[in-house]
């Protein structure tokens, strides 16, 4: 059978990004080009700078992504793009170049959703993932279970009821004064620390569901930080490791939890969040005493990318799912 080429094209947030992935899973060419040094100054993303610099970098971002897989334009079979959710202005962006690029080479347009992108970016790598599974999801923006069936068949069984996992690290990190992004620079200071030290709450870990909280957490972390005025220099690094202690542990403990009752033995992680070495070793070490198994995205892959979106787009492509060219974007989950 021929082999099926999809350009995946990423703009959601603060990473242009470009990718070919052959038949779903061979990645070809991955290209990123981050923002991250431009919003850095202002200490989180800056909606209108990440669309105008989407604008800026989409075409050449594109062109490399053929460059570095070898191929011509002529040579890929289909177009996608995620169009949800995200930066309205952003998501824009590559919507409409994704849609001049696929009907200037009479190519379908497909249609993805950024979350589905990062859980899929567990198959692009793993092969072996036996379903049913417990995937927790965990980005800028989301925090939700989930009970997958199989890779497209999934419920969520627990969300948070208000700040995101990847938000409470930014935006405890911006009030730290560790800089942007927040996941990193916490992960950074949190080894310099001890966890225990100080003392914060694990918020929703008594409760017998899988919903999660974390702004409760975060306004604690604030306060303890304003009481510790004067002695800073060596309290942050406790701080952050503490703060970094308490969200793990519930995120590992409600997933772990999960699974048991789920009766699964694989547990996927996705998002930005997933790429917390934290996270990464405290799930391994829980899961493994269960004899559960545990499945993270490579790093590069946790983060923003197009080949989630264009491996994902490839069983679209082949049910022939294709979106409309008058396709919108959408900033919120219209469903997950
Ligand atoms: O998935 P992602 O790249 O973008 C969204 O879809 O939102 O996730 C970005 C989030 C940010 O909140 C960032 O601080 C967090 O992922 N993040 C991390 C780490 N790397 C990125 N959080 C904790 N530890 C990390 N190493
Ligand atoms: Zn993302």
């Amino acid at each position: 059978m021929k082999d099926i080429l999809i350009l995946g094209i990423e703009t959601s947030c603060d990473e242009t990004a470009a990718s070919i992935v052959k038949n779903g899973c061979g990645i070809l060419s991955n290209v990123i080009n981050s923002q991250i040094n431009i919003h850095q100054q202002f200490g989180g993303v800056v909606p209108e700078i990440a669309s105008r610099k989407h604008i800026e970098n989409i075409a050449m971002v594109v062109d490399n992504a053929f460059k570095e897989a070898g191929l011509s334009y002529q040579d890929i079979d289909g177009v996608a793009v995620t169009n949800q959710p995200g930066l309205i202005g952003a998501l824009l962006v590559g919507l409409s170049f994704a849609k001049g690029f696929a009907w200037a080479l009479d190519r379908p347009l497909l249609a993805v959703n950024h979350l589905h992108g990062h859980i899929y970016a567990n198959i692009l790598e793993h092969q072996d993932i036996s379903f049913p599974a417990v995937c927790l999801v965990v980005s800028g923006g989301h925090t939700s279970l989930l009970h997958m069936k199989d890779i497209d068949s999934y419920a969520v069984i627990g969300e948070t009821r208000d700040d995101a996992a990847g938000e409470a690290f930014d935006k405890v990190a911006r009030f730290l004064g560790l800089g942007y992004p927040g996941g990193p620079a916490i992960q950074k200071a949190a080894a310099l620390g001890k966890a225990g030290k100080v003392k914060l709450p694990r918020v929703y870990l008594d409760k017998n569901d899988f919903e999660f909280s974390f702004s409760g957490l975060k306004t604690a972390a604030m306060n303890l930080w304003k009481k510790m005025k004067g002695n800073e220099e060596l309290a942050v690094f406790d701080l952050a490791a503490e703060f970094q202690q308490a969200l793990v542990e519930v995120l590992v403990e409600k997933s772990l939890k999960a699974a048991k009752i789920y009766q699964v033995d694989s547990i996927l992680m996705a998002g930005g969040v997933a790429a917390n070495q934290h996270l990464r070793l405290l799930m391994k070490e829980k899961a493994g005493q269960e004899n559960i198994k545990v499945f993270c995205p490579s790093l590069p892959l946790c983060t923003d990318n197009a080949a989630m979106i264009a491996g994902i787009a490839y069983h679209q492509y082949i049910t022939k799912s294709y979106a409309p060219l008058d396709l919108n974007a959408y900033p919120g989950l219209l469903s997950l």
